[in-house]
């Protein structure tokens, strides 16, 4: 079935001028981008969007590093399109990313991962809804 995650480029990945080629390996997937802005995350973007991690050790270094430079927000689309972007990212610590996935082309660390990707269909429609006025999304 068609679905639409939500992705984030991650600001050590626009750091380096990565946007197009982490782009390439997304279409090479099949994967449309049908909405994309590059932005600068405001800190309260940035607590809401990982609020559920609020808890977590790492919390606010996370909303230190995605504050800390430009990111671009997406929407993707295709068949499954939640689960083959996760394929497609790779694990969430390079060191245990396939090969071929944008997190072992392009991640400096667990933390510097250079991209997110909704982890299911519920979130997904939620962190694009943070992200994107539904006209701003052409598929
Ligand atoms: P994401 O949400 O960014 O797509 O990544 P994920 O599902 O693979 O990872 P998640 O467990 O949701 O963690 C969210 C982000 O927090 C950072 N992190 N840092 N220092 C640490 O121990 C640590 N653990 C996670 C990563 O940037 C991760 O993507
Ligand atoms: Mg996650």
């Amino acid at each position: 079935m068609t679905e639409r995650t939500f992705s984030i480029i991650k600001p050590d990945a626009t750091a380096r001028n990565l946007t197009g080629r982490i782009n390439a390996v997304i279409e090479d997937a099949g994967l449309r981008i049908v909405g994309q802005r590059r932005i600068r995350m405001t800190r309260a973007q940035a607590e809401a969007f990982y609020d559920i991690h609020k808890e977590r050790p790492f919390y606010g270094e996370l909303v230190e590093f995605m504050t800390s430079g430009p990111v671009v927000v997406q929407v993707l689309e295709g068949v499954g399109a939640v689960a083959k972007y996760r394929e497609v990212m790779g694990a969430t610590n390079p060191a245990q990313a396939d090969d071929g996935t944008i997190r072992k082309l392009y991640a400096v660390s667990l933390g510097e991962n250079s991209v997110h990707g909704s982890d299911s269909q519920d979130n997904a429609n939620l962190e694009i809804g943070q992200f994107f006025a539904e006209e701003d999304i052409v598929g």
